[in-house]
């Protein structure tokens, strides 16, 4: 079903965290390159009037990504501002009357989803999600199985799927996307893209940094609700993938979906969580909490694509380097240069910061012809600065409804179909030194064959 491009843009949370980080600088951008053109909504309990939000604004584009005064001249100009309780039908109201004659807007949940609930019955009550509306969700995506199937059941209650919009903002990013580009686009990968061939896969996303004030949200969350159930499954599904017949939306996401339901749900033995020293004294983090900061995973594909191939996934904070990077070990050839320190062969796509494509060959070293080693043939490496921000490709695909970046119910639910049995057995938490590649246990309990790839950052 076709979802007409949005006449409105609302945003709920606008004097928040989400809002002053990403969505001011998305919408400047997406002025400069003129695809913002109708009034923005921020809607927020804050006690504020429009000015107060439009300093907001410009402060954060200050910080996140520079100010550029024509287009902040032009931001001012559709910005809208409610204040009001999402309890409150008054505050609904206001905002109808905000909208005039606006037909499709865009609902823009930039706020904890325990309120998604109530802002959607107000919404439908006040006559603001009409059959154009459509509404957009950030991750996390619920807790658990359960309380994604409720978000489900409230959003479903009001939107059809068609106008529900899930972000994952890994789905924006230029490099995420070329994964796919890389294995469709070319003839020759398909070619060595199975369990005859390929060994492991290691997908890694490490920070070097904590959780940066935000310990309250992270105490609720941890690294694998925060990242690894949505971003890295995503970046595994399109590694993945079957070739989808169309490029239409729908196929490319029911492709994804089939790898999710190939996986089983993850045991205790699949997993090794760990913490940062120095967590617990976090503002907003439990004293006594056993929230992971880091987790690394191991997970099989029953497919027939893949059956015996482990794909490991490991996420942490306060690691060495932040990057993040696939790595795809081959089989080892039925080599008679056992002398030589062979390695097997690899390809590495970094996605972050820059963007890789290299393929490790090993060849003999030019001075000395009794020894080999392994040598990277880099077939692309881009900076990803100049880049389209990824909130900024998701908002803009989501207003004019285009679904494919955006997580599906069943997709969501198979996630957490995987995550939930572990998640729920409450695995040990191991300790570990910031600065390092998280605890020790994970190198002894869930180490790939060849041991983990650390990326390294120039
Ligand atoms: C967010 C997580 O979804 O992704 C953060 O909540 C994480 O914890 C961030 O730092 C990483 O995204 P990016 O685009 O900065 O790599």
């Amino acid at each position: 079903m076709s979802v007409p491009h949005s006449d409105a843009l609302v945003f709920f949370g606008a004097t928040g965290d989400l809002a002053y980080k990403k969505i001011f600088p998305s919408l400047q951008a997406m002025l400069k390159r003129g695809h913002l053109k109708v009034p923005v909504i921020g809607v927020a309990k804050a006690g504020w009037n429009l000015d107060q939000l439009k300093a907001r604004a410009k402060d954060s584009l200050e910080k996140h990504g520079g100010l550029d005064p024509v287009a902040f001249e032009q931001l001012s100009k559709l910005l809208r501002y409610v204040d009001g309780d999402y309890a409150d039908a008054a505050t609904f109201q206001q905002l109808k009357q905000q909208l005039g004659d606006a037909q499709s807007p865009a609902h823009y949940m930039a706020i904890p989803p325990l309120l998604f609930g109530q802002v959607v019955e107000q919404l439908a009550k006040a006559g603001c999600a009409g059959p154009g509306a459509r509404i957009i969700v950030e991750k996390p995506f619920g807790t658990d199985m359960e309380s994604a199937r409720n978000l489900n059941r409230i959003l479903l209650n009001t939107f059809d799927e068609a106008r529900i919009f899930r972000i994952d903002h890994y789905l924006g990013k230029r490099p995420v996307h070329n994964l796919q580009f890389f294995r469709f686009a070319n003839s020759f990968p398909e070619s060595y893209w199975n369990r005859d061939h390929i060994e492991s896969v290691q997908i890694t996303m490490a920070e070097d940094f904590g959780v940066q004030g935000r310990g309250k949200f992270y105490d609720q969350t941890g690294t694998i609700r925060d990242v690894m159930q949505n971003h890295l499954f995503q970046l595994m599904a399109n590694i993945a993938m079957e070739p989808p017949p169309r490029l239409d939306s729908e196929t490319v996401r029911d492709e994804k979906v089939k790898v999710l339901k190939a996986i089983p749900p993850l045991t205790v033995r699949d997993v090794v969580r760990g913490q940062f020293q120095g967590y617990l004294d976090e503002p907003g983090v439990a004293p006594d909490s056993t929230v992971e900061t880091f987790a690394a995973l191991k997970l099989e594909l029953d497919s027939w694509r893949w059956k015996g191939v482990p794909f490991y996934i490991r996420a942490g904070k306060c690691l060495p380097v932040t990057c993040t990077e696939v790595l795809i070990r081959m089989r080892p050839p039925p080599t008679m240069y056992e002398d030589f320190q062979l390695e097997p062969n690899y390809l590495r796509l970094r996605i972050s910061p820059e963007a890789t494509i290299a393929i490790g060959i090993n060849v003999v070293a030019p001075a000395d012809d009794t020894t080999g080693g392994i040598n990277e043939m880099i077939a692309a490496h881009h900076p990803t600065k100049e880049e389209m921000d990824a909130y900024e490709r998701v908002l803009g695909d989501a207003m004019s409804g285009d679904a494919t970046l955006f997580s599906r119910e069943d997709y969501v639910e198979e996630a957490w179909r995987i995550v939930d049995p572990m998640l729920k057995a409450k695995t040990p938490v191991y300790p570990y030194q910031p600065g390092t590649w998280g605890p020790p246990e994970v190198d002894r309990l869930l180490a790939p064959p060849g041991g983990w790839w650390n990326p390294t950052v120039a």
